[in-house]
């Protein structure tokens, strides 16, 4: 599995010849403009929530792509009633195996309305189980009790994607105890640096992972990894 990070909470992930797109905000990311959106692949794209910082590009990116928009049921309808026929809605606790390997919506702690102001449903996470390994992405969340339940109902992470940036979302701290409670100590960091809110000081936040035995990853933007 190969993971590309394309700034903010927006990543890639490359399982099984399927270009998997979470979170899409890269036009008015100011630290990503060097980053072509129209060259972004995806067969898929999963939105954690509705707000503008995480779904800003996924519909021009879904109709070049023509890739399946997957999200909450409310956000899915949202983008269907805009144009996009294809659509996977979901909910809390649900499960589907999709051709790349299986998907679990799960818990987030946040708020979620769309740019319009519709109603955007619950935020959500997405724990990705494949033959290449198994990736939580937790979208925008507070550190929560809930993602104690995520070691016990999915497979062993390989990796797991938190948000460090504090204010809106959990910062490096919380994100140390969330490891704890998804039994992965492998963590790359999203949704930071990228307002005046969320800026993080790098070599602090992994000092701080590495104190507890973990490794926080930061990714430049543009930087692809191979998960191992
Ligand atoms: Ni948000
Ligand atoms: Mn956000």
């Amino acid at each position: 599995m190969k993971i590309t990070y394309y700034g903010h909470a927006c990543f890639g992930l490359n399982v099984a010849g399927k270009n998997l797109l979470f979170d899409p905000y890269v036009t008015h990311n100011e630290l990503a403009k060097h980053i072509d959106v129209n060259t972004i692949p995806a067969d898929y794209i999963f939105l954690s929530h509705g707000h503008e910082d995480h779904v800003a590009d996924a519909f021009d990116i879904a109709k070049r792509t023509n890739a399946v928009i997957v999200s909450n049921y409310e956000i899915a309808v949202w983008f269907n009633k805009k144009g996009i026929e294809k659509y996977h809605p979901m909910n809390h606790g649900g499960k589907w195996k999709f051709k790349f390997g299986t998907v679990k919506y799960v818990a987030a702690v946040h708020t979620s309305s769309m740019p319009d102001g519709t109603y955007g449903g619950n935020p959500g996470g997405f724990v990705v189980e494949t033959a290449e390994g198994n990736v939580y992405y937790s979208g925008d969340t507070a550190l929560t009790m809930d993602m104690q339940l995520i070691p016990l109902t999915s497979a062993k992470l390989d990796v797991a994607l938190l948000p460090i940036g504090d204010n809106f979302t959990m910062g490096a701290d919380d994100a140390i105890l969330a490891s704890d409670f998804v039994k992965c100590n492998k963590i790359i960091g999203l949704h930071y640096d990228t307002f005046g809110f969320i800026k993080i000081n790098h070599e602090e936040a992994k000092q701080k992972f590495a104190a507890k035995g973990k490794e926080l990853l930061l990714l430049n933007i543009g930087e692809t990894i191979e998960l191992n």
